[in-house]
C-alpha cells in the first residue's frame, strides 16, 4: 500500500523529532501529505527540519518540549492546535537507553530511564488524548524489540519498553469505543543517534562502537514501514528482519532465546560500565 497522500490534511505531533527515527517519521508523514508539529529539546535541529518540510510544501510547527517536564507537552499541544488544528496522529517517540548490569546501576538510573521512556510517553498520551478522541485519530507508541526480549546489561531500557508495551495494550482496548487506534512500534537496530547518548541522557558527538552495518536498518526505510502500519491502524509493527525473528522466537520458543542469550550475549558482560561512556540500546 502506498501512503502517498494518505495523511493529506492530517496533523501529526511527534516527540523526539530532532534526530533518528522521530526526524525520519516527520519527513515520511510530510511525504504522505501531513502537517507536522515537531517537538524535542534541541530546537535548532527542529528548526532546520521544519524549514525542509515547509520548502516541500507542508506546514510545520516547532515547539520546544522536554518529555520529563510537567506542562511542556500541554504547551506544545496548545500551540499545535492553534497553529495547525487538532491532532490526528500523536507519536510518543522520545527516548534513550540506560545500560549496564543491575549491580552497577542505581535506583536513580532506573528513575531517569522511566522518567523519559515511560512517564514521557504517558505525558504525551495525556496531552494529546482529548484531540485524538475528537479526530478519532491514531496514537503511536515507540517500543522496542527490547520490550519483548531482555538481554544482560539491558534491564533498565527493557523494563521501560516492556512497560510501554503494556500501556499500548491496555490503552488499545480502552480507546476502541472512541475510535482511536493505538500502534506499538517495536524496532530492532535502526540507524539513529541513540548509541551516542549516555546513561544520563547526554548526547556525545562520537558514537559508541558501531553495530555491524548489515544489522542496522536505514532510518528512512524504518519510517516508511512505521507510517504504513499507522495508516493501516495496526496494533503492532516489529521493524527489522532480526527484530521479527527475535520477537517470533520469544513468543514461540522462549527457551531457545534464553539459551542463545546465555551462550552468546553474557560473555564479558560482568563489568560495570562508566555512566560517562556513550551507551544505547534498541
Ligand atoms: N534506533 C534504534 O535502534 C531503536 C530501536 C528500538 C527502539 N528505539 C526507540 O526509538 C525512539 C527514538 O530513538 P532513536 O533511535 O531515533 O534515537 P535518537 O536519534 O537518539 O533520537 C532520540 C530523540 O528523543 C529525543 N529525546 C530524548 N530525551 C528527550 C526528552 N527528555 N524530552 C524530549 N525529547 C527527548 C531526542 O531529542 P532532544 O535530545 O533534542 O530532546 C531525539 O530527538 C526511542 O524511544 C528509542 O528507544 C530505537
Amino acid at each position: 500500500m502506498s501512503v502517498s497522500g494518505r495523511f493529506a490534511g492530517h496533523v501529526v505531533f511527534i516527540t523526539g523529532a530532532s534526530s533518528g527515527i522521530g526526524a525520519a517519521l516527520a519527513r515520511e508523514f510530510a511525504r504522505a501529505g501531513a502537517d507536522v508539529a515537531l517537538t524535542a529539546r534541541r530546537v535548532e535541529r527542529l528548526e532546520r527540519l521544519a524549514a525542509e518540510l515547509v520548502a516541500a510544501g507542508r506546514r510545520a510547527l516547532v515547539a520546544s518540549a522536554d518529555v520529563t517536564v510537567d506542562g511542556d507537552l500541554e504547551r506544545a499541544v496548545a500551540r499545535t492546535r492553534a497553529a495547525l488544528g487538532p491532532i490526528d496522529v500523536a507519536v510518543a517517540n522520545a527516548g534513550f537507553g540506560v545500560t549496564g548490569p543491575v549491580e552497577s546501576l542505581t535506583l536513580e538510573d532506573y528513575r531517569t530511564q522511566f522518567e523519559t521512556n515511560v512517564f514521557g510517553v504517558l505525558r504525551t498520551v495525556y496531552a494529546t488524548l482529548e484531540d485524538l478522541k475528537k479526530t478519532r485519530g491514531r496514537l503511536v507508541i515507540m517500543g522496542s524489540v527490547s520490550g519483548h526480549v531482555a538481554v544482560p546489561g539491558g534491564s533498565a531500557y527493557a523494563m521501560s519498553k516492556f512497560a510501554v508495551r503494556a500501556l499500548a495494550e491496555s490503552l488499545g482496548h480502552e480507546l476502541v469505543p472512541h475510535g482511536v487506534a493505538v500502534t506499538l512500534v517495536s524496532p530492532g537496530f535502526v540507524e539513529s543517534e541513540i548509541r551516542q547518548v549516555d546513561n544520563r541522557g547526554v548526547w556525545h558527538p562520537e558514537p559508541r562502537e558501531p553495530l555491524p552495518r548489515r544489522l542496522v536498518m536505514p532510518t528512512a526505510r524504518a519510517a516508511r514501514q512505521i507510517v504504513r502500519a499507522v495508516a493501516r491502524r495496526r496494533r503492532e509493527t516489529v521493524v527489522t528482519g532480526h527484530g521479527k525473528v527475535a520477537v517470533f522466537l520469544q513468543r514461540h520458543a522462549p527457551w531457545l532465546v534464553a539459551w542463545g542469550i546465555r551462550r552468546f550475549a553474557t560473555r564479558g558482560r560482568g563489568a560495570p560500565r562508566s555512566a560517562a561512556r556513550t551507551k544505547g540500546r534498541v
